[in-house]
């Protein structure tokens, strides 16, 4: 297709992969962050918010500057000051920063937090990948305990069957700590060294620099050599190997499946122990980019189980992080846990439960009727009681006749309608008619309230 080209005049649009929310869908969006915000708070997650801008140094130091959201995805920005400054990519580094500089070390610990907001990543966008996309986050810091790992996974995976997604795949592995994990990939690194003719472009840079991103790897030429590779489970020291042995044993306490996936290791540099993705078994999984130029190469994208077959899309991913503290120059390290929701992947799924509307969006018991200068002039006061009482309206603030006006009120099957005309304003009344019977009775401004409320 021929590219279009820019004209002065033209209004510009939204820019590619980031889009307006608007209408039903703002109201999905909505309804799903109070359910999503509802159940972490029964479980005891306090709410966060973050700045969008953050120090690039945050990103490059904790998410690692070898993995493709910091080193090809993320949205540096010119400022005036001399801090080099990114939009996040992800929530967690800055959340853990927000713990350490607010002193959340002295609260009585775990500190369970909770989040929803945009993310920003240089992607290629495509079904469920967008360039801005909105994260709702748990996150559970000051504890190394394998129950927090648990309530992680547990309130991610009731969020989403509240959602309306039921036929979910809980993929999960174990990495190992900063111990266990250097045994692991060294053994990594000698295997793909003897396999380097095999693997592509990317993967013989990954061998020198990030080995365990060979794992994540979505060239299918690397496919065989990756499946072959040694596995992270099989190297655990005694302490890792309880550590994901009490995982697992809580998850099958709570009913909830999994399946080891060996090859699981998410891609973002923090992680130790625990890692995790939650996918959808019914939405079809994104489209591979096979090019290596113009590859997206995910670190969500979804992983494979032992048949090596894609499961679906990835809708939530998560693991523990004990190490980020200390990565972004904190002294001491501050275990952590948590996961990331993938909102707009939940909300524009076939799937997703429609009853989920926001506690504001109430459906309309009265069409109110304005006919006229004067009418309008007093409308306004008439809505600040009705607001007061609690009563949900609609109006047509342009239009002027009464049958026009009257139709509407039927087409949306609002039972009952308002009218103010000139006489009403002058007698201080309003006429409430019932749109099913068409029987119609002269109300008392002061007495509207009263008798709109007890209205069936
Ligand atoms: P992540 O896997 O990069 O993890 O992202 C979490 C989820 O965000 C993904 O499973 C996916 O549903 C959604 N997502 C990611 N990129 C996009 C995109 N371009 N468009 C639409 N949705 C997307 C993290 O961000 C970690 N901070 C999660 C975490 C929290 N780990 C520990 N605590």
């Amino acid at each position: 297709m021929p590219m279009k080209k820019e004209s002065k005049n033209e209004v510009p649009q939204a820019i590619k992969g980031m889009r307006d929310l608007l209408g039903k869908e703002y109201y999905a969006y909505q309804g799903f962050f109070e359910k999503a915000a509802e159940i972490a708070t029964y479980y005891g997650f306090k709410p966060i918010e973050t700045p969008i801008i953050e120090e690039t140094r945050l990103y490059t130091s904790g998410i690692g500057e070898t993995t493709d959201i910091v080193g090809k995805e993320m949205y540096e920005i010119k400022s005036k000051g001399s801090a080099q400054l990114a939009l996040r990519p992800e929530y967690t580094a800055g959340v853990l920063r927000a713990y350490i500089e607010n002193g959340m070390q002295s609260y009585s610990q775990p500190v369970m937090l909770y989040y929803f907001g945009n993310c920003y990543r240089h992607e290629r966008p495509q079904k469920g990948r967008f360039r801005e996309f909105r994260q709702f986050g748990l996150e559970v810091l000051g504890t190394e305990k394998s129950i927090a790992d648990a309530i992680v996974i547990k309130v991610t995976t009731t969020i989403l069957e509240e959602s309306g997604h039921k036929n979910l795949s809980l993929q999960i592995n174990s990495i190992g700590d900063k111990i266990c994990r250097n045994n692991y990939r060294r053994e990594l690194v000698n295997y793909y060294k003897r396999h380097v003719g095999s693997v592509c472009k990317d993967c013989k840079i990954r061998v020198k620099n990030n080995p365990l991103r060979l794992l994540d790897c979505k060239d299918p030429k690397c496919a065989p050599t990756k499946e072959a590779a040694p596995q992270s489970v099989a190297y655990l020291c005694d302490a890792c190997k309880q550590h994901f042995k009490e995982v697992l044993e809580y998850l099958e306490n709570l009913k909830i499946e999994y399946t080891i996936n060996p090859s699981l290791v998410r891609g973002l540099d923090y992680y130790t122990r625990t890692v995790f993705e939650i996918i959808s078994k019914t939405e079809p999984a994104e489209v591979k980019e096979t090019n290596a130029n113009q590859k997206s190469d995910a670190p969500d994208a979804p992983k494979t189980d032992d048949k090596r077959k894609p499961v679906g899309l990835a809708l939530a991913g998560g693991g523990r992080y004990d190490y980020l503290a200390k990565a972004i120059g904190n002294k001491k390290d501050v275990p952590g846990v948590g996961v990331a929701i993938g909102v707009d992947r939940v909300v524009l799924s076939e799937s997703f439960n429609e009853d989920l509307v926001p506690r504001i969006l109430k459906r309309p018991k009265v069409f109110f009727i304005q006919l006229g200068f004067p009418a309008k002039l007093h409308s306004l006061a008439i809505i600040e009681i009705l607001r007061k009482a609690k009563v949900p309206l609609l109006q047509s603030l342009s239009k002027d006749s009464l049958g026009t006006q009257l139709s509407t009120a039927e087409k949306l099957k609002i039972p009952y309608t308002i009218i103010l005309g000139q006489k009403e304003v002058i007698d201080r009344t309003v006429i409430v008619r019932n749109m099913d019977n068409r029987s119609q009775e002269e109300i008392q401004v002061d007495k509207l309230a009263d008798y709109v409320k007890k209205l069936k």
